[in-house]
């Protein structure tokens, strides 16, 4: 669940490309091949969401994944047959176990199928890889409104005249910095005691707890770095001290399944407002 809505969050952006204006995918021939496609932002979503719930099975170019029994599904009859999803739903809840989505995602799925079948050949030859000219374009948010997100949601543990002090030319490339920022990835920016190294908790024999950076672990030996600068090795044995290591990732985990964004707004906000941090 997390992973996918961290895929979908990252994965998204309207798109810019060869396809402004959405016509049919092509004129004349069957109905798969002269269907109006679905605006690019709705391919786009709908490309991210195949990929994380579909790919694994019916394989990114769709062609099906033998060893997982995956149909092919550029010449299933139910995605040929699909108008609006209601056939790809279909088949969605006769899977074992059932594949369960919300109904905007099924959409946005068939249409990303629909896009690809009407750019293939005559008998289901298959499409080339990037067959619609897909291009993400993230930078379309408005800055002024993601400078107000982020005041809301970030000014708590960031500033941008600190930590993210030019974070936008940090990350030039506007799809790594929402990456970066919706990941939360470390970035060696001095953030927060350990500096951007993983914090971790060590619990002695006796109960007693040391809090500091982990500089090595393993099942012999756990050496930290404690706040005051002095490094600790202690043996273990038998899992005897205990480590914990915080995940450096969790706060934003933590933010990204808080955020209530059906709509990405936020997401492309706070990326076009991080970009103008330079
Ligand atoms: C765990 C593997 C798995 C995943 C994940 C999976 N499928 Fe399937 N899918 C299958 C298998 C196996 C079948 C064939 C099932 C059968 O015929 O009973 C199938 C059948 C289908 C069919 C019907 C094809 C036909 O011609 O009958 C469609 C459409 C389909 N899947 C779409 C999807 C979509 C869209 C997703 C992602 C949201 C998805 N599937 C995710 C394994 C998977
Ligand atoms: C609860 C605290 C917390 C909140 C809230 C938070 N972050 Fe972070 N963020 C962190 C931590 C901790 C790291 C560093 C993780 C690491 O060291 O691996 C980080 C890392 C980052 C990075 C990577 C920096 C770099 O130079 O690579 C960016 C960008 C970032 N956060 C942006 C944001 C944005 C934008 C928001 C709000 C939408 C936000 N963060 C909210 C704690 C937070």
């Amino acid at each position: 669940m997390l992973n996918r809505l961290l895929f979908r969050l990252a994965g998204i952006g309207a798109i810019a490309g060869s396809m402004a204006a959405q016509g049919p995918g092509r004129v004349g021939g069957f109905p798969q091949y002269t269907r109006t496609l679905a605006s690019q932002d709705v391919l786009a979503r709908g490309k991210s969401l195949y990929d994380a719930n579909c790919g694994a099975c019916h394989a990114p170019d769709m062609r099906g994944v033998p060893e997982k029994n995956g149909p092919n599904l550029l010449r299933s009859t139910e995605t040929f047959s699909d108008k609006q999803g209601e056939h790809v739903a279909a088949s969605l809840l006769k899977h074992n176990p059932v594949v369960n989505l919300p109904e905007s995602d099924t959409f946005a799925i068939s249409e990303y199928i629909h896009s690809i079948q009407a750019t293939m050949g005559g008998q289901g030859s298959p499409p080339g890889r990037n067959p619609v000219g897909l291009t993400y374009n993230v930078l379309i948010g408005d800055p002024k409104a993601g400078a107000t997100a982020f005041t809301k949601l970030c000014a708590s543990c960031h500033s941008v005249t600190g930590d993210l002090k030019g974070i936008g030319a940090k990350y030039d490339d506007p799809k790594a910095l929402q990456g970066a920022w919706v990941a939360g990835r470390a970035g060696g920016f001095g953030f927060g005691r350990g500096g951007g190294g993983q914090q971790a908790t060590v619990t002695l024999a006796n109960g007693q707890k040391l809090e500091g950076r982990l500089v090595r672990k393993d099942d012999f030996l756990v050496v930290i770095t404690l706040p005051d600068g002095t490094r600790k090795s202690i043996e273990r044995d038998n899992g005897v001290p205990k480590v914990d290591v915080k995940d450096p990732q969790e706060a934003h985990k933590k933010m990204i399944l808080a955020m209530d964004d059906p709509e990405n707004k936020n997401l492309h906000d706070i990326t076009a407002y991080l970009a103008t941090i330079r």
